[in-house]
């Protein structure tokens, strides 16, 4: 299985820093190459390839790492090539000053997403996963929740399966639709964490729940 990641910001490097020990040939992508190179230098990941979003594509499963506003016109100039793949979804539909919500009610980033893409699985994940955590998965030893969700229930499975070595415990939370749910709780999540001064190192962990089994 090919997997890609797209995009050097926050979480793009933070999803690098976790998948990159369990996949070895990663390929990294960005606007400009020559960044990803140098973060992989800077942070010894020499298992890593660089490349340009258009050749990060034609790997099996892609993550892409960019702001809703982005997403959509990237999507939609690149439906052929994204066809038959699975895109693994983050975005959340804010604001820029991060005190609402640019979807109404009933609606998510990732159902907006899906029906962009009608022949690529869109696979909703990290939603709530705040960038830091992603720099250090565990806190006092305990993993958090990544809530995966995909209406291609093949699609979420795969996925389920991919992240299982990761240091977190990822959930099949069923369909895109969950999203409108999900993608709200980071809202909340992140006014919880600045009131109690640990923003942006924040995630959800349920209580009560075993680890999974697929
Ligand atoms: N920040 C968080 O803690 C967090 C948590 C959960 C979910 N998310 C979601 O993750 C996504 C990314 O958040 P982030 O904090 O990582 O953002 P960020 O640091 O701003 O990174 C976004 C990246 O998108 C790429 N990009 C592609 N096309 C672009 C364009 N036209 N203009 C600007 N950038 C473009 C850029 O990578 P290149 O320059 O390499 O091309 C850029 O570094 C958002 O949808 C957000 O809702 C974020």
């Amino acid at each position: 299985m090919n997997i890609s990641v797209l995009g050097t910001g926050r979480m793009g490097q933070g999803l690098v820093n976790v998948l990159a020990p369990h996949y070895s040939g990663l390929v990294w992508a960005s606007r400009t190459p020559e960044k990803a190179e140098g973060i992989c230098r800077k942070r010894g990941w020499t298992g890593v390839m660089t490349s340009s979003y258009r050749e990060a594509l034609n790997a099996d499963i892609i993550f892409h790492s960019f702001w809703f506003r982005d997403l959509i016109p990237w999507a939609q100039k690149n439906e052929k090539r994204l066809a038959g793949r699975i895109l693994v979804d983050i975005a959340n539909p804010f604001t820029e000053d991060f005190s609402d919500f640019t979807l109404d009610w009933g609606q998510s980033a990732a159902e907006e997403l899906q029906k962009m893409l009608p022949h690529t699985a869109v696979v909703g994940a990290f939603k709530n996963t705040f960038f830091q955590v992603l720099e250090q998965p565990l806190h006092q030893g305990e993993k958090s929740d990544i809530f995966v969700t995909g209406d291609d229930g093949e699609a979420r499975r795969t996925v389920l399966n991919l992240l299982k070595p990761l240091p977190f415990r990822a959930w099949d939370s069923g369909n895109l639709e969950n999203n409108r749910t999900i993608e709200r709780m980071t809202l909340f999540e992140r006014e919880l964490a600045i009131r109690y001064g640990n923003y942006p190192y924040v995630s959800y962990r349920l209580f009560g729940m075993d680890e999974y089994v697929i």
